[in-house]
């Protein structure tokens, strides 16, 4: 192992919008070289606002961050030279073509001539865009939309990529498309990737680590599967018939709290989960003591911890209510965004 410096490293980065919005509350983030970082949380986490700092299009209120070695307070021109990026909305011009929006990007970045030719025809090439390459973007599919963006952030080869929310939106074929294609500069080009994402599964399939984003920070960071082993035993599920009161919850934690081989009791309205060592060997006594406590069940499922049940562990929240929490205040704000 070289002792290189990491590709992306970020301190403590706070950022405050107008109307007391803090986007960032002390932002940790590091990225070694050829790794991917999946930084992974719900709507308004920090996500977004933490890859703008790091590609230099934002500035935090103060804490430092470095991409390449390169600061991004002071030597943004440098930064943006080893970057690529990939926004959570579509740079890519929609009345040019795809082959005329890579030709542009690329005599942005100073490439011209035969260079230019090859550079362009290598990237419509790889990703499966050389029929369409003479349609205009408009006309493109989601999938292939996102496509041409991600080839959009590497004409110019660069060391570190950032891909924010590469896959929301994309029918489940298209996203699979895109998690391969991601895997395959990850690996075979040896890529520098900080990819945000909602989908606990597309961290899981693609970051060799994965960093919970909540409230503008990091609650935990680690490999899919350290993340997952740390939560020993099975995740249990019971989904409740009807909605438990106040008092019924009390009464509930205290014999959940009794039974043995069950640990981290979590309760909601309409659902009970638990982590148990064995989890169909903990399912009569849980079952037994729902029933003794009147209360129905509609549905129990036992699994291995996923990293939805390590969201909930470390943010204290479930990863479903929070998303629809936020999709709430969208609605009640009109539903931009
Ligand atoms: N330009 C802005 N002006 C005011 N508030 C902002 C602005 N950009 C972001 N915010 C707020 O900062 C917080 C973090 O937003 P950010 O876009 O970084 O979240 P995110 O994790 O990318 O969310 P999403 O998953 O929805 O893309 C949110 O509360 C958001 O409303
Ligand atoms: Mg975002």
């Amino acid at each position: 192992m070289t002792t290189r410096a990491p590709a992306v490293e970020a301190r403590q980065l706070i950022k405050t919008y107008p109307g007391d919005v803090t986007a960032l509350n002390g932002m940790d983030i590091t990225v070694e070289p050829g790794t991917v970082l999946g930084l992974l949380g719900p709507n308004g986490a920090g996500k977004s606002t933490t890859v703008k700092i790091l590609t230099t299009l934002a500035r935090p209120d103060s804490g430092s961050a470095a991409v390449a070695g390169h600061d991004v307070l002071r030597h943004p021109d440098r930064v943006r030279r080893v970057i690529g990026v990939v926004a959570q909305n579509s740079g890519a011009d929609p009345v040019a073509t795809g082959r005329e929006n890579l030709r542009l990007q690329g005599r942005l970045h100073g490439l011209t001539g035969r260079a230019l030719n090859e550079r362009v025809a290598a990237l419509l090439e790889r990703f499966s865009l050389t029929d369409a390459a003479g349609r205009q973007v408009k006309g493109y599919s989601g999938g292939m939309r996102r496509r041409l963006d991600v080839a959009l952030g590497l004409v110019h080869r660069p060391e570190v990529l950032f891909l924010d929310e590469p896959t929301t939106g994309l029918d489940p074929e298209a996203r699979t498309a895109m998690w391969d294609e991601i895997g395959r500069l990850a690996g075979e080009e040896g890529l520098t990737i900080l990819l945000t994402t909602h989908h606990l599964e597309e961290a899981d399939r693609l970051a060799g680590r994965v960093a919970i984003v909540d409230r503008g920070r990091i609650v935990v960071e680690g490999t899919p599967d350290s993340l997952k082993g740390e939560l020993r035993g099975d995740a249990v599920h019971v989904e409740l018939r009807e909605p438990l009161g106040e008092a019924g919850s009390t009464l509930l934690r205290g014999a959940l709290a009794a039974l043995p081989g069950i640990n981290e009791t979590h309760l909601d309205a309409s659902r009970v989960s638990v982590r148990a060592d064995d989890g169909a060997a903990a399912m009569p006594a849980l079952l037994g003591a729902l029933e003794r406590a009147g209360v129905g069940v509609a549905a129990a499922t036992v699994a291995r911890p996923s990293l939805d049940d390590v969201y909930l562990r470390y943010a204290g929240r479930r990863y479903s209510d929070v998303e629809a929490e936020a999709a709430g205040h969208l609605a009640l704000a009109g539903g931009a965004r």
